[in-house]
């Protein structure tokens, strides 16, 4: 069964994308089967992976994007899937078992327009059609907005376990106590939707932190989010077993200029000459292997 996980913080620019992309990558690098959905209208993830020619055409039309999932009668979520989606700058696939749902600028309007069937809500239309294909993967990654809205909604409805990225700072630890509350809020209103076969609704199962910089001391902060976490553990407002994780994630230029080339920096490895990259591959790799090696709640 597919382990379905969404990365999420009520905080903004933590770096939940750049996280995701690269663990998604770490994950097909050892071998998983993963999707990646985009669930940002920002569309930072598809236009990284498809980079912006393949993305274009997506954006122009709504056709592939996963805002038309919402509509009847068009496609459903296993038309849009990007099978091996990272290519290089000849077409090559270069990471096969990487595959991507992506989303164009539109999806904003499943905030403001979508009407819908209020007897069959956006995220259970969502949860349905994912289900037609989950058992082809070994994870289900949703890359959210830094909200409760309802694109994220729907990774949030369909996940069990929630990754929340942040970085060591007050706002990281406001934006996770803001998470945890919102979290729970839409638990109870969404709790009349769930059936059984989708197992309990989604509980943090942990805290990564991104960006680090060398030499910078982030013990404090990182009691701070511990004792947080050992409040809510003790509340049971998230997963028994969560934590902050081992891996942490350093600061590097390179994962900038991944965005720009359009790959996930593990693939980047061979353009290397300074010797940093390898160092945040690894912490990608790590992170990956830390992923795997917890399992899925309760195992
Ligand atoms: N480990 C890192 N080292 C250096 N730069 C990083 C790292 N992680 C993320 N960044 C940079 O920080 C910025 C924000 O990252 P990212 O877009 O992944 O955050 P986000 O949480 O997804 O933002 P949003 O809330 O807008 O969705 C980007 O410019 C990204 O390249
Ligand atoms: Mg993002």
């Amino acid at each position: 069964m597919a382990r379905k996980i969404s990365f999420i913080n009520y905080k903004g620019g933590v770096g939940k994308t750049s996280l995701i992309v690269n663990t998604a990558a770490g994950l097909a690098r050892l071998g998983k089967k993963v999707l990646l959905f985009d669930l940002d209208t920002q569309s930072n993830a598809s236009i990284w992976l498809l980079r912006l020619e393949r993305w274009n055409k997506i954006n122009a039309t709504n056709e592939g994007a996963i805002l038309s999932i919402f509509d009847p009668g068009t496609a459903k979520i296993r038309d849009i899937v990007f099978r091996d989606v990272v290519e290089d700058k000849t077409g090559a696939k270069v990471l096969p078992g990487l595959d991507l749902v992506p989303t164009n600028f539109n999806l904003v309007d499943l905030e403001n327009e979508y009407a819908g069937d209020p007897k069959v809500p956006h995220y259970l239309v969502f949860q349905r059609q994912l289900a037609e294909i989950e058992d082809q993967y070994d994870y289900i990654l949703f890359d959210c907005p830094p909200n409760i809205l309802r694109a994220s909604q729907c990774g949030v409805f369909s996940c069990n376990e929630i990754i929340v990225p942040a970085n060591p700072d007050a706002l990281s630890l406001i934006g996770f106590t803001l998470l945890v509350d919102k979290l729970g809020r839409f638990h109870q209103v969404s709790a009349s939707f769930r059936q059984a076969a989708m197992g309990p609704a989604a509980q943090v199962r942990g805290i990564v932190f991104n960006s680090i910089k060398t030499g910078v001391d982030i013990e404090v902060p990182k009691m701070r989010m511990q004792l947080r976490m050992n409040q809510f553990r003790a509340a049971k407002r998230v997963a028994a077993d969560a934590k902050i994780f081992q891996t942490q994630i350093r600061d590097a230029m390179v994962v900038r200029r991944a965005v720009t080339l359009g790959l996930p920096v593990a693939l980047l490895a061979q353009e290397s000459d300074d010797g940093s990259q390898e160092s945040v591959i690894t912490d990608y790799r790590r992170l990956a292997d830390e992923i795997i090696r917890m399992g899925p709640i309760g195992s």
